[in-house]
């Protein structure tokens, strides 16, 4: 392949230009590598590389490097690296340095105009002069037919494919990609194959994820042919076989398969020899797994995401295979093993589950049942083929590796589990994988076990990356779960895994158990009460072994070190009993918990120890009439005390009863924050009326499209830096409502505790406004209304801030808000929001008619932020808005909460408390801030290079709001910001009012202060 003479036109330009350069005594490293650069593309051209300048590149230690160049292959892999030098560098002492800092020494080519040095494997195999054309191009053969040797150990094999996966997807999607573009017999083929996916999958998969399949196809079918020494995959898979038509197609033409891979030979060429010397076959499956996890992060990170690609880690799997075996004997006298006990992991992954039970038939002496165990009660479903064929493929070794016999395995099926409840059954790819899933359909289930997907849905929009819908199973869970929930935001509901207990709970047969790990929010999430009063229901027996690990609830844990999954989300264990004979009352739930505080292993540790559920320690739980099931630290009285607000009072018109404010409102959830927020009305402005235009250019072109059948998740242009999408706002384009800038619309509101912003106030571009043009219709209302900005919702405690604007939803679980007054849409008709019926309440409890609604609204205020009312219903208040009892001083709660809110509305206009300015000598004076730091002892704040703000007072540090104290509000929302995706800049620095926020945190500090003062004062409540 190395074609290079010395009389090529490459060699002599190169020899032209350096000779140039010398007769104008430029000869540096700047001016000679751009004509070694192309020298060096020159030669490698017929290696089908490229060279990629500047190449960056992360050393052992973690600093990052530029290459000057870098030769890449298909795949994106580097072949060799060159690092150019000035000819009066003293060249070796440049190396020495070079490969000292971590510079790759496989094979790389160190280069002045009069030499070069080749270094490979650690070693220097060339080192000669450069001046001449023979000498030059010997030095470039040395570098270019360099072949890395072979990998010597499977792990170290492993380590490297498991690095390059992404890269090989990336490059068989460009290469499909090109092949759609120009051949016609692939063309063809990939549109038939595209019509199946969406008869057998799902009718909206995108041309995009029948691609990534054919990827998958692809990687997996080599592995499974040279790794696993199993030529006849392809044609024994029932779905492989159909696929491979597709593949053939694809490379009928002028692209061969062998010719393609062959770079990678050398990465599957040590997994192929070594793998023939491996016996041990769970060596290899941990490959596989590899690959699972690796294909997915790597190459489709919204599939890992959406699909749930996680491997279930064996502890917990061995645990819940014996739980169900010891719970089987115990509730039914049955076993795994027994005819008749069909089993079903409805989300198999890499087929963990099976195998563990199939091992567990031979474990407890009966493997005699096996042969027919997996012949006809042992099933599985899967959504994506790569998970599929390694399940397919590990369930049928373990097979033979138990009996001895290759038998192919009938229970898994290529399907969406959930599509499984639609009433039409749709074709499944193939005729033999549609009746399987026939087959399977017509079994009563005795278990269901495995571990379903969990995530709550994409981030944003615009990743056009949604859990897709059901329409029976969605509709199941919006008649169930849904309609006995009483929670207002049922996002939770949307969650995978509540889909997965919904469908196992119908799916089961008389008698049996489901057995799932699955995200543990259920167990107390506000939106998930009609969940557990369906469970309780639907079920006899439930056992919930929580494993915690919620690190938003408890930031002290880390995902990666407490979380059995290493992620972020709580996890459970549950096992839902069901007996044939239902019983009247609801289950009996038992609960147990391992130590939030242990780290993973520890957990594992726990299972292994415990083996089985039978030698758990539980405890009985006795849920309350709401379906709370962990009631901990909840207190009954509460229940007694007078509501702020309902949902029924606010539904209803006229006069409301049996609640202090009639009506209150979410805070102002946007949805695309960076861009309808700003500190800077001008950027906002800008921002908004560009967004505004692509938004209604949108909305005129999906009008003339006429043809509504179109998805509008695929009609809609993403663009990043014009438009942030929301699921609400394409509804509102479908719906035709346009929108339009006005400066009018430009208000402002409390987006974070002391953090004033401008907002874009608008019904189209908010997500939604919620009651708040009925709260604050115009600026001037602002002088007269307040609202009780009021933190709701599990993760953070509950605050109460005082506002006289519009204020936000706040992340965590959101925030309710509490107007003094509320308004038509136009402004007018004021109407006091405190009902009759409390005031007629308070002054019948004080005996006082003098008693008024603003009294009244102050006296809530400042009850809220009583200390020992937060501590004592914290869990209660995490569950349910704020109820309150009759305080035996009215008038001293009604005095401190008109206190409070004055000092909290106004408190920007309150004298700063005097810091110690500190100045850095030497450097010039500024006070732009780009992102303020609190010291460690907590007494000074970074302000800047310029400056520093000390004697923080401590106690400034106990007016908490949530998870921070004020002044960290301050601190941490008064930064320099830039949204990754829109590339938008929020600065909070005023030109008008260079000293704005050094004001701002003295401000912040007084009120603080002040505040615990007030606070400190407080009578007793009760
Ligand atoms: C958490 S993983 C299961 C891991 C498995 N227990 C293991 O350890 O290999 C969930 C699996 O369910 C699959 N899946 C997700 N949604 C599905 C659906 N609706 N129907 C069938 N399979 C689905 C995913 O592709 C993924 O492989």
């Amino acid at each position: 392949m190395f074609q290079l003479k010395p009389t090529h036109k490459v060699v002599k330009d190169y020899f032209a230009e350096v000779h140039k350069l010398t007769q104008l005594g430029a000869v540096h490293e700047g001016a000679v590598a751009p004509a070694f650069a192309n020298l060096l593309r020159g030669a490698a051209q017929p290696f089908g590389w490229t060279l990629a300048e500047q190449y960056a590149r992360t050393v052992r230690s973690g600093q990052a490097i530029r290459i000057d160049g870098a030769l890449l292959d298909k795949f994106r892999l580097a072949r060799g690296y060159w690092e150019a030098k000035d000819s009066a560098d003293d060249l070796d002492a440049e190396i020495s340095r070079k490969l000292a800092a971590g510079y790759p020494q496989d094979n790389i080519l160190f280069q002045s105009p009069t030499r070069i040095v080749v270094i490979q494997q650690g070693q220097r195999v060339w080192d000669a002069p450069a001046s001449e054309p023979d000498a030059l191009v010997a030095g470039l053969r040395a570098f270019l037919t360099y072949q890395p040797p072979a990998f010597e150990r499977w792990q170290q094999a492993v380590e490297e494919f498991k690095a390059v996966v992404p890269k090989l997807a990336a490059a068989l999607l460009e290469l499909i990609e090109g092949e759609r573009r120009g051949n016609q017999g692939f063309i063809d083929a990939f549109g038939r194959f595209a019509e199946l996916c969406r008869a057998a999958i799902n009718p909206n998969i995108s041309d995009q994820a029948v691609e990534e399949m054919l990827i998958q196809h692809l990687l997996t079918e080599r592995i499974f042919r040279r790794v696993f020494d199993n030529p006849d995959f392809v044609s024994r898979n029932v779905i492989a076989r159909e696929i491979e038509e597709v593949a053939r197609a694809l490379t009928s033409q002028r692209f061969s398969r062998r010719e393609f891979f062959r770079p990678l030979d050398r990465f599957y060429g040590a997994i192929e020899t070594t793998a023939a010397t491996i016996n041990d076959f769970s060596e290899k499956q941990g490959f596989l797994n590899t690959v699972y996890e690796q294909f997915f992060q790597g190459f489709s990170v919204e599939v890992a995401d959406t699909h749930g690609i996680v491997y279930t880690p064996q502890a917990l799997v061995d645990f819940m295979v014996r739980s169900v075996e010891a719970l089987l004997q115990r509730e039914f006298g049955r076993s795994l093993a027994d005819p008749g006990v069909h089993l079903l992991d409805p989300f198999v992954g890499t087929g963990n589950f099976i195998l563990r039970v199939m091992r567990h038939l031979e474990e407890i002496g009966r493997l005699g049942s096996l042969p027919h165990k997996y012949a006809h009660e042992l099933h599985c479903n899967e959504v994506m083929l790569l998970p599929y064929y390694i399940a397919a493929m590990n369930i049928e070794h373990e097979y033979y590796d138990l009996t001895g016999q290759y038998a192919p395995f009938a229970g898994i099926c290529l399907v969406d589990t959930f599509e499984l409840a639609e009433d039409i059954q749709m074709n499944m790819f193939a005729p033999e994988n549609t009746a399987r899933v026939q087959a399977q359909q017509g079994q009563e289930i005795t278990v269901i076990m495995g571990n379903p997907p969990y995530n709550v849905g994409q981030v944003n929009e615009n990743d056009n990356n949604k859990n897709r819908k059901y329409s029976t199973m969605d509709k199941r869970v919006r008649e169930t779960y849904s309609k006995d929930s009483k929670a207002t935001n049922k996002n939770a509901l949307a969650d995978p895994y509540v889909k997965a207990v919904r469908w196992a709970a119908d799916r089961i047969g008389d008698e049996g158990i489901v057995a799932y790990v699955s995200n543990n929010g259920f167990l107390d999430g506000v939106a998930t009460d009609g969940m557990r009063k369906h469970l309780s229901n639907d079920f006899d027996a439930i056992y919930i072994l929580d494993l915690g690990g919620n690190v938003r609830k408890n930031p002290k844990l880390s995902g990666t070190t407490h979380n059995v999954f290493g992620i972020q989300v709580g996890v459970s264990i549950n096992f839902f009993v069901k007996r044939r004979v239902k019983e009247d009352s609801p289950a009996e739930i038992f609960y147990a918990r391992v130590e939030e505080s242990w780290p993973k292993d520890e957990k594992y540790r726990y299972l292994d120890e415990k083996e089985q559920y039978g030698k758990v320690d539980w405890t009985r739980i006795s849920p309350d009439r709401r379906h709370t099931w962990l009631t901990e630290g909840l207190h009954t009285e509460f229940e007694t005390f007078m509501p702020l607000g309902s949902r029924e009072a606010k539904a209803g018109t006229g006069e409301a009863a049996d609640v202090l404010f009639h009506i209150f409102s979410s805070g102002v959830k946007s949805n695309r924050d960076a861009w309808v927020y700003n500190f800077n009305r001008n950027v906002l402005t800008e921002n908004m009326s560009r967004t505004v235009e692509t938004y209604n250019e949108q909305v005129f072109k999906w009008e003339r499209l006429g043809n509504k059948g179109v998805n509008v998740d695929n009609f809609v242009a993403y663009d990043d830096k014009g438009i942030s999408w929301s699921r609400d706002l394409k509804a509102k384009l479908k719906r035709g409502r346009l929108s339009e800038f006005d400066v009018g619309k430009v208000r402002t509101s409390l987006y974070r505790p002391f953090t004033t912003l401008n907002l874009f106030f608008d019904r189209v571009m908010n997500d939604v406004v919620y009651v708040f043009p009925s709260i604050f219709p115009a600026p001037e209302t602002e002088t007269e209304n307040r609202v009780i900005w009021l933190k709701v919702g599990g993760d953070w405690s509950m605050f109460a801030l005082m506002a006289n604007k519009l204020a936000d939803q706040l992340p965590q679980g959101g925030s309710q808000c509490f107007p003094f007054y509320t308004y038509n849409e136009d402004g007018s008709n004021r109407r006091e929001n405190i009902t009759d019926w409390a005031l007629a309440q308070f002054r019948a409890q004080y005996q006082d008619e003098s008693i008024s609604k603003w009294d009244i609204f102050h006296y809530v205020y400042g009850l809220l932020h009583h200390p020992g009312y937060r501590q004592r219903y914290q869990a209660n208040l995490k569950r349910e808005l704020p109820r309150l009892p009759f305080a035996p001083d009215f008038r001293a709660f009604a005095a401190a909460g008109a206190l409070l809110a004055e000092i909290h509305v106004g408190y920007e206009e309150i004298s700063p408390y005097a810091l110690e300015e500190i100045e850095t000598p030497g450097q010039p004076l500024d006070y732009r801030v780009e992102r303020m730091r609190l010291s460690k002892d907590r007494t000074q704040i970074r302000y800047n290079d310029f400056l520093a703000l000390g004697g923080v007072p401590a106690e400034a540090f106990d007016y908490r709001l949530g998870n921070r104290s004020a002044l960290e509000w301050v601190i941490d929302q008064y930064r320099v910001k830039t949204d990754r995706r829109s590339g938008i800049v929020n600065d909070p620095n005023r030109a008008d009012d260079s000293r704005y926020i050094i004001n701002l945190v003295g401000r912040v500090i007084a009120v603080s202060l002040e505040t615990v003062e007030i606070v400190k004062g407080l009578p007793a409540y009760r």
